[in-house]
């Protein structure tokens, strides 16, 4: 409530502060919309018309569609609050948020099983993103410099990578002006191997971009058996072609459950890696990592060294402000989980899908696309032809509260149309019975749609089906 006095034109003066929030003249009017307003309003009014405006969005928790986190423990909360006003870039102003900062660089270079060094090389990033478009102009840089040692033509860089990568790669050739050379796929084969990218690579080479935990399926490319050519080729022919491992949401997964499977710094190519801090990392929007193998892989071309925020301070990131939470709330689950609560966690999730998948696939009314091994994450179509779509479901299922997205494969496979229920930390056994109870109704309530419908249409109606 605000105290200032108010007038009205025939009840005279009386005190905002009288008046409850939805008494207050402000929620008869239409909430300015594209133009800055002439006037204010009081905060309370502020506040309660954007509070009730954004009621209209999902509700996270029900939000299955995507990898990003959508609860952290109340003291993660608290620290976030804290650090809310610290611009992370001012490391001179904040020196213990940067201090912190290098110390989870230094925690996921271990984790990612980088070579031994005295400091583990990598930065935030605001996502996965952002450390794709780095990730990918140290590369371009390497090679450039390498080329340039050689006295060889630089002009022509290609990158070669699946069609099973994320858009942000599609991103980064057009944007940086590197020659994609895409490897298709097909229904049932959606990842890369070593045949694959023999055929493409080229002196111009800069990297191949692999994926651990694909967007599509959430599978892994043979990343080991790629490392294994590329040490070949490097042997034979004298081409230092890199490996980035795009790990968004599988570099947070694999250290904790699949220890055995190699992915990472093991392999001799492997030179850079990012993750999202903001999906597997379990920390909310807007953090992601990049990782580097050591210090030959962060080519100088990409540091810059800023001193007007006082002291000299380097930085290669793309992004310059940002808020700090998001590295501290990172820091906050490593060190309050350790690596036995993150494999718990985990290994949850791992469960919960399996669970969930088992329950998909008994009922018969589903074909799975790719079941829970890698990640806790399902891919599923409708069985047969039943007279509706996965699209159709997806929006039945809305009418639930749940989120749950239909997408087609990417091109030479896209005539496959699946559904994707991705587990989160928060997601529980009792959400997934909850969730397979409302699919099951979806998918009765659409037949029976559809049933009626055909026997109108045998009847002679002239209504069309509804699906
Ligand atoms: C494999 C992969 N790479 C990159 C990204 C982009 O990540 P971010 O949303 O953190 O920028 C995603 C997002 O889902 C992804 O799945």
């Amino acid at each position: 409530m605000v105290s200032e006095k108010v007038k009205t034109g025939k009840s005279g003066k009386y005190y905002s502060g009288h008046v409850s929030t939805y008494s207050d003249r402000y929620m008869e009017k239409e909430i300015p919309k594209y133009e800055v307003p002439k006037d204010g309003m009081p905060a309370n009014a502020a506040y309660q018309l954007i509070h009730d405006e954004l009621n209209l969005d999902g509700n996270p928790s029900l939000n299955l569609a995507s990898f990003v986190t959508t609860w952290m423990e109340p003291e993660a909360d608290k620290l976030i609050m804290e650090s809310l006003n610290k611009n992370f870039i001012d490391h001179d102003e904040y020196p213990q948020t940067e201090e912190i900062h290098q110390r989870v660089v230094n925690m996921l270079g271990r984790l990612f099983n980088a070579p031994p060094q005295k400091t583990f090389l990598g930065t935030a990033t605001i996502g996965s993103s952002e450390a794709v478009m780095l990730g990918g102009l140290s590369h371009k840089f390497s090679w450039r410099n390498r080329r340039k040692k050689q006295k060889k033509p630089y002009g022509k860089p290609n990158m070669v990578m699946g069609e099973n990568t994320h858009t942000v790669w599609h991103k980064f050739a057009r944007y940086f002006d590197v020659e994609p050379r895409f490897i298709a796929l097909k229904p049932g084969k959606y990842t890369i191997n070593a045949k694959d990218v023999e055929k493409l690579i080229d002196e111009n080479t800069i990297c191949v971009v692999t994926t651990i935990g694909t967007t599509f399926t959430g599978e892994a490319d043979d990343i080991e058996g790629i490392n294994k050519l590329l040490v070949k080729v490097k042997k034979k022919r004298g081409w230092n072609i890199g490996i980035h491992v795009d790990g968004a949401s599988g570099a947070f997964i694999a250290p904790f459950v699949h220890k055995k499977l190699k992915w990472d710094f093991r392999l001799e190519q492997v030179k850079t890696i990012n993750t999202s801090g903001h999906k597997y990392g379990l920390v909310y929007p807007g953090l992601g990592w990049l990782v580097f193998r050591d210090k030959a892989n962060l080519p100088d071309d990409l540091v810059f060294n800023v001193n007007y925020l006082g002291g000299e301070m380097p930085t290669y990131t793309l992004n310059f402000s940002r808020g700090g939470g998001m590295v501290i709330a990172q820091y906050y689950n490593l060190i309050r989980m350790g690596k036995a609560g993150y494999t718990r966690i985990m290994k949850n999730m791992m469960e919960t899908a399996q669970y969930l998948a088992g329950k998909i696939k008994k009922s018969g009314k589903f074909v799975m696309q790719s079941t829970p091994t890698l990640m806790p994450l399902i891919t599923f179509q409708v069985k047969g032809k039943p007279g509706f779509s996965e699209y159709d479901l997806s929006d039945k299922l809305r009418e639930h509260g749940w989120i749950v997205p239909a997408y087609s494969m990417p091109p030479k496979a896209e005539s496959v149309v699946v559904m994707r229920v991705v587990m989160k930390e928060n997601f529980s056994r009792d959400m997934a019975d909850m969730f397979f109870r409302d699919l099951m109704d979806s998918y009765d309530a659409l037949s029976k749609k559809v049933k009626k419908v055909r026997k109108r249409e045998k009847k002679g109606s002239r209504v069309q089906g509804i699906c």
